[in-house]
């Protein structure tokens, strides 16, 4: 017997040793941990219970016959971060360099099952040389198999990437269908074709990092949602963003312990918004001041700057935050804000987290390239995922909102659940001087009679009375007291229930 439990030993110190010492040392030498490092360190210490380690490939093409490594190149099983159910596989580049064989798509496929039945996450640890070369189409199947479960497991269950090495060719389309991607920089990259191809096809010269680091996914392509320097930080802020999201589409998020009174007033908010109209004002400072003890996971920071997202808790509860920023572009909608907050607001809608819409914006962005790059069908994707959005729904209007994006920004009219907004706010069809200037072109000569003009329309309309008369704003808030009216409204709304009619799916603009 005791012969016996010595083997289990040995054969699972063989497949904790993935490709030997020596590949460990080389992932280590170009600053990469294994993936049982990263397991270790993305789950609560001794959580993760392991499948299929001694799982090989069945490969004799190639001289494969006398190379089954166990395990096959993928870490896979489940554990807990702070006390919650992942699943989780990591892609172990010692092994055959991460490639997918059948059976290393098989086991993805596995726990990927699993977290689909159980109603758990999946966290996907990306680290590949892609296709095993040596397995050909079995291996295209693999993934063709783990593709058809990410779209069986979205919605219904959070699913992240963490792309910590290469991930290349058809095999960047996993994680492009999951909901989080982060990147490691200067250690990941994605892209469909490499550099060599490119330089082959298109005579264009670039390197792996220009075409698809991190920088550039989170900056210019918006594929990555966050960037982090290395697999620890990383690690460490995925444990955190898990904390904000629920298990499944059936769950509510975790309510945290808060240390926060929810009425706390800011009074510093009362001079937020600068008197003269045209200056700036940072939004992010607001999102700081609402939440509970100032924390927010922010997503896609880097990209279309002037669109907020991110998370905060009120009252220990995830709330999906959506924030004009004044700072960037004035606030104003473009294609790519519109992109970016629209995939937001659906991720939280389809996990039943609240969403909370700051606005200060003037419009959507006038031009050329923005009307010939489609911003009609963009601008309508946040318009469409709001409106179809039943999850509670609160608005505040800081300053100006105007034209079609205050409708677009979860108003009254694409059921806001509560409409708030600060005395300084101007709800309008655009702002005075505009206005002015087509309503009395005939007197555009004539300075002191614009100027009256324009008075005479920012005393009637650069204000929230007039919506507020109509009952498209409920209420004029104090900004001190922002963050005790937004906490009570989404409290009001705990009990929510609001379905869309039945349908097979909607057709959102894509
Ligand atoms: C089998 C592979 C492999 C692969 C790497 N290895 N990629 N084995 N199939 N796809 C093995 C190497 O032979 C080597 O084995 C070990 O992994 C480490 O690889 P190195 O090349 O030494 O590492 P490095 O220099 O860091 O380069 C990493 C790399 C390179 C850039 C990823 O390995 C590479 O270019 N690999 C091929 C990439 C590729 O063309 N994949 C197919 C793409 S098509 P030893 O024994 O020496 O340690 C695709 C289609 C997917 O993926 C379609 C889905 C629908």
């Amino acid at each position: 017997m005791r012969d016996i439990l010595e083997e289990l030993e040995a054969r699972r110190a063989t497949a904790r040793l993935g490709g030997g010492e020596s590949r460990i040392a080389a992932q280590h030498a170009k600053g990469k941990l294994t993936a049982r490092e990263r397991i270790d360190l993305l789950l609560d210490e001794g959580s993760f219970e392991e499948f299929d380690m001694f799982v090989a490939h069945r490969c004799n093409d190639f001289g494969m016959g006398d190379t089954a490594m166990p395990g096959d190149g993928v870490v896979t099983g489940w554990g807990t971060i702070n006390g919650r159910m992942i699943y989780v596989f990591a892609q172990d580049f010692t092994v055959f360099g991460g490639s997918v064989s059948e059976t290393h798509g098989a086991k993805i496929c596995k726990i990927m099952d699993m977290a689909i039945q159980n109603g758990a996450p999946v966290i996907g640890m990306c680290d590949s040389g892609g296709a095993r070369i040596q397995e050909g189409v079995g291996s295209l199947a693999a993934y063709g198999e783990v593709f058809q479960r990410n779209v069986m497991a979205s919605g219904v269950v959070p699913q992240i990437s963490l792309i910590m090495g290469p991930c290349a060719g058809g095999a960047v389309y996993s994680p492009a269908m999951t909901d989080f991607i982060f990147m490691v920089k200067d250690s990941s990259y994605m892209f469909v074709t490499g550099p060599d191809v490119v330089k082959t096809v298109t005579n264009e010269v670039v390197s792996a990092e220009e075409l698809g680091g991190a920088s550039t996914h989170t900056r210019k392509s918006s594929v990555a949602d966050g960037a982090f320097e290395n697999d620890v930080e990383m690690l460490a802020e995925a444990r955190r963003l898990i904390d904000f999201l629920p298990l499944n589409n059936r769950e509510k998020a975790p309510v945290r312990p808060f240390f926060d009174d929810p009425a706390r007033l800011e009074h510093s908010l009362d001079s937020l918004v600068p008197d003269n109209p045209n200056q700036p004002y940072d939004m992010k400072e607001l999102i700081h001041k609402i939440a509970d003890e100032g924390d927010f996971f922010e997503i896609q920071a880097a990209f279309a700057g002037n669109i907020i997202t991110g998370f905060i808790r009120l009252e220990g509860q995830s709330v999906g935050v959506v924030a004009n920023q004044p700072m960037v572009l004035a606030g104003c909608l473009d294609i790519d804000a519109s992109r970016k907050a629209a995939r937001f607001v659906r991720f939280c809608d389809a996990f039943e987290i609240p969403i909370l819409t700051l606005v200060d914006v003037p419009g959507f962005l006038p031009g050329v390239a923005q009307e010939l790059g489609g911003v009609i069908k963009h601008g309508a994707k946040l318009l469409f995922a709001y409106a179809e959005a039943t999850v509670p729904k609160v608005t505040v209007v800081t300053r100006k909102t105007y034209g079609g994006a205050y409708v677009v920004m979860a108003s009254k009219h694409l059921r806001g659940d509560f409409n708030y907004a600060w005395p300084t706010a101007e709800v309008a069809v655009m702002g005075a001087k505009g206005a002015t200037e087509i309503l009395y072109r005939s007197e555009l000569g004539d300075a002191a009679k614009i100027a009256a003009r324009t008075k005479e329309y920012e005393d009637r309309f650069a204000n929230p009375f007039v919506a507020a008369e109509r009952g498209f704003i409920d209420e004029v808030i104090m900004p001190h007291s922002t963050r005790r009216r937004v906490a009570r409204a989404f409290a009001s709304l705990r009990t929510k229930k609001l379905q869309n009619p039945w349908k097979k799916h909607d057709n959102i603009p894509l």
